[in-house]
């Protein structure tokens, strides 16, 4: 057997700043998925993270107007938040960029396993909710999303593998599998390769909660997996619900500081 440590594989690329000057947008990928309708996921936010040598770029999402959720092997010096994105490297007029005032990574966040993945990041100032930027739904601990549900990932990540980010949104549909659930994570796969790459990590996976409210049950973790085209990888997420409390916590914290 081998060992999950060994195979474990974060979704985390690195980016440069400098628009590509693609006239249109080729392909259907995230891995396999769609371009999302513009600011159709107003929850979604793009990072820009400072790390020692270069830029990198992660997915994460809105649940208060200064607080955004994402991935704890997210982290590095410096983060930018960008929302109401679509193109990102487009000057758009929905676009609000606000610096990360505090990380706060999981205490039990372990980078070897990647258990307990998640972070969250305190704005600078609000984002002002426009019909672009908006928070989205956290799950209420008795929200369940077992195997089979359909639910939503979406993301700026690779497109093939290898292959090149994308400078729109994309996303795909995935099911939720019963091989990897557990208290703390949740694993979700579309059909062959679709699934995610390098850049969605800390994105959302959004299901429809209590009245078809979009929710984020997930938060984009790592796959199992090397290539990212595997149709037998699974991808891993964050089960928010397991963290309401530290989530809640955390917030009173470092609004009270
Ligand atoms: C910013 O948003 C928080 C909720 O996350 C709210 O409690 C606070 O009053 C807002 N601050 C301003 C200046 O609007
Ligand atoms: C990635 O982008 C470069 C530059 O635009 C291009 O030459 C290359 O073919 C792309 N790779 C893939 C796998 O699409």
């Amino acid at each position: 057997m081998i060992t999950r440590e060994a195979m474990l594989r974060v979704f985390l690329t690195a980016i440069t700043i400098i628009c590509l000057r693609l006239a249109g947008v080729s392909g259907v990928n995230i891995i396999d998925g769609t371009v999302a309708v513009p600011h159709s996921r107003p929850y979604i936010a793009f990072l820009i993270i400072t790390k020692e040598r270069q830029l990198e770029m992660c997915g994460g999402f809105l649940i208060y107007p200064n607080v955004i959720l994402t991935a704890a092997h997210c982290k590095g010096k410096a983060i930018t938040v960008i929302l109401g994105a679509h193109y990102h490297s487009k000057n758009e007029k929905s676009q609000q960029r606000i610096p990360v005032q505090k990380m706060i990574t999981h205490e039990a966040y372990n980078d070897m396993t990647l258990e307990n993945d998640i972070m969250i990041l305190k704005l600078q100032f609000n984002a002002t909710i426009t019909k672009e930027v908006k928070t989205i739904r956290l799950p209420s601990e008795d929200d369940h999303f077992g195997p089979g549900t359909t639910c939503l990932v979406a993301g700026w990540g690779l497109t093939s593998f290898p292959g090149n980010s994308s400078n729109v949104l994309r996303e795909v549909d995935v099911k939720i599998q019963k091989r990897c659930d557990s208290a703390s994570q949740i694993c979700a796969r579309g059909t062959g390769r679709k699934g995610t790459c390098d850049g969605d990590s800390g994105g959302p996976l959004v299901c429809q909660g209590r009245n078809n409210i979009p929710t984020a049950a997930g938060i984009m973790s790592y796959s199992n997996s090397y290539n990212c085209e595997d149709a037998y990888r699974s991808d891993v997420y964050v089960k928010v619900s397991a963290y309401l409390k530290w989530i809640k916590t955390k917030i009173k914290v470092s609004s009270s500081a």
